[in-house]
């Protein structure tokens, strides 16, 4: 049964671990993450922007086919389909089709209106016993046409939408979606200290999870991080597996070509990328 992100990332809070999203774009990536979730009994967050919604035939279409895996495939580990950066009619219909979480993305508006806005989403997911996650400042680089310019979040601001009663907080401290570049200066732990002492225990999100030094993931979490997103990493490992498959000429021996053939070293390498994450987030055998 899917599930709300709320008990699950309160866990990991108060356990100091966190509890990793990553991100779906079709069935090969859902299948993948929930048998690596359930394999190491871990609780995990599927996370769906509005893009890969629309490329999986929308919201409907995608809360179907992870329950219908979680029956067939026997998932029993906690699972929470959330939105990932939705705006406010996204979140909207993403309610309506059964997400059981929703991150209403309202950082690119004046804070007045993030405020605004987030408290509207409080009052209607409470109402659905939803999990909601806000954002503060933005995170840096693309995903799926949201652009941030990566703006440090100011602690008051934090603060303010802390107490609206959300569940999980994301706050810009210089992490970037996608690859990071060469010459990126870290995440600020200095903001994130300030951010973590003024939000009230509510379970901090760190975005663009892909490529963030392990050190810096272990510090995040002892300073409140308890759900962090990954999305790129699973991207590229994938293409790769993919990429060594037809360099080898594999596609064209005997049936190489059967697409559940030709998918399968990508769905492997998700599988240990995911793993990989699990192990290092600390959340195995935390379901
Ligand atoms: P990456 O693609 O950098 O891993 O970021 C994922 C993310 O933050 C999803 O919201």
């Amino acid at each position: 049964m899917l599930v709300s992100a709320k008990e699950m990332l309160n866990k990991a809070k108060a356990g100091k671990y966190a509890v990793g999203q990553f991100n779906i774009n079709n069935l090969e990536w859902t299948k993948a993450i929930l048998l690596t979730a359930q394999e190491n009994n871990s609780p995990v967050i599927l996370g769906v922007s509005e893009g890969a919604a629309k490329y999986m035939c929308g919201f409907k279409t995608v809360v179907g086919m992870v329950n219908g895996m979680m029956e067939e495939l026997n998932i029993t580990v906690p699972v929470a389909i959330h939105l990932d950066h939705g705006s406010y009619e996204g979140a909207l219909k993403a309610m309506e089709a059964g997400f059981s979480s929703i991150m209403f993305d309202g950082s690119h508006y004046p804070i007045d209106e993030n405020i605004a806005k987030t408290k509207e989403m409080v009052k209607l997911t409470s109402e659905k016993g939803l999990s909601l996650e806000a954002e503060v400042g933005s995170i840096g680089g693309e995903e799926d046409g949201v652009v941030g310019a990566g703006e440090i979040a100011d602690a008051n601001e934090c603060k303010a939408i802390a107490d609206l009663g959300v569940t999980m907080l994301a706050a810009g401290i210089g992490n970037i979606h996608g690859v990071y570049p060469e010459n990126w200066q870290g995440l600020s732990f200095e903001a994130l200290e300030a951010i973590s002492k003024v939000t009230n225990n509510v379970p901090l999100v760190l975005h663009g999870g892909t490529g963030i030094p392990e050190d810096m993931i272990k510090k995040a979490i002892s300073l409140g991080v308890s759900k962090i997103n990954v999305n790129t990493e699973c991207q590229l490992a994938f293409a790769e597996g993919t990429r060594k498959y037809i360099e080898a000429g594999k596609d064209t021996q005997g049936k190489g070509f059967d697409p559940r053939k030709l998918l399968a070293p990508g769905f492997e390498a998700i599988k240990a990328t995911v793993k990989e994450k699990m192990e290092l987030f600390g959340s195995i055998n935390q379901a």
